[in-house]
């Protein structure tokens, strides 16, 4: 048997669904609690700086009724180590974060920021909170992953999932292999993801040392055709009753 793998749901884009019109609905809140039930072992969310998605709401009450590991994803700023602090998920993902971008675009750059890094995972570590470090597979940003004391790092995989054709999927592949490998020598415990999907995940969860994905894009695109036939049919029945 291969070592457990676990999956992290990403749910910000209900949150976006519902900021789009400003309404209550849909709410992440109810969209972790049927990820738990359907086997996800932890809830990922990422504040951003913005708020166009997951709002502090969210995560407060999130804080406090996830039953497995909430993974907040966040920018290494001020302002999100107080929020950090104040709601204390039980895991921090450090991303860098561009106002512009419409996904979190690349790795953080730990080897140009380890003083400030330091700083940040130390506070975080001090209110009980376990850190990673999402970085592309270059092991120079995992050797100083492991060097600022971090217990987990999380590996990049949006050049696999973008990769133009098989040749050069094949490299992220192994650069991706080898990182993962990399890091679990150095004992980090290695997380993975980003746009993985139902045809790419495989070949990203057959790497052994890696331990947890997390995914959100691609299940929240899935629900919402699992679930499209019903949606009309309830609509349509709402409707034809009411003229009964
Ligand atoms: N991991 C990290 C660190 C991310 O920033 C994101 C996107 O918010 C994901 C995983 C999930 O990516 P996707 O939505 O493409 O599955």
């Amino acid at each position: 048997m291969r070592p457990v793998i676990e999956l992290g749901v990403n749910i910000d884009h209900v949150a976006t669904l519902r900021q789009a019109r400003g309404t209550a609905y849909p709410d992440p809140v109810q969209a972790a609690f049927c990820a738990e039930e359907a086997g996800a072992d932890g809830i990922t969310i990422h504040l951003r700086e913005d708020r166009r998605h997951i709002q502090e709401r969210d995560l407060e009450i999130l804080s406090r009724t996830v039953r497995g590991w909430l993974n907040l994803e966040m920018a290494a700023s001020h302002e999100m180590l107080t929020i950090a602090e104040r709601w204390r998920p039980s895991n921090c993902c450090l991303v860098p974060e561009n106002r512009r971008e419409l996904t979190t675009e690349g790795g953080l750059d730990v080897v140009g920021q380890q003083v400030h890094l330091r700083d940040v995972c130390g506070r975080l570590a001090q209110a009980g909170i376990a850190v990673s470090l999402f970085v592309d597979p270059e092991l120079a940003q995992i050797d100083v992953a492991q060097a600022l004391g971090v217990p987990a790092i999380e590996l990049h995989t949006g050049k696999f999932a973008d990769a133009p054709n098989v040749q050069v999927a094949t490299d992220e592949l192994l650069r991706i292999t080898r990182a993962a490998l990399h890091a679990q020598t150095l004992g980090l415990r290695v997380n993975a993801g980003h746009g993985l999907h139902y045809t790419n995940v495989q070949a990203i969860a057959r790497i052994t040392p890696i331990v947890e994905l997390n995914i959100g894009h691609s299940i929240v695109a899935r629900a919402l055709f699992s679930g499209f036939s019903a949606a009309v049919r309830d609509m349509k029945q709402l409707i034809t009753q009411a003229r009964q």
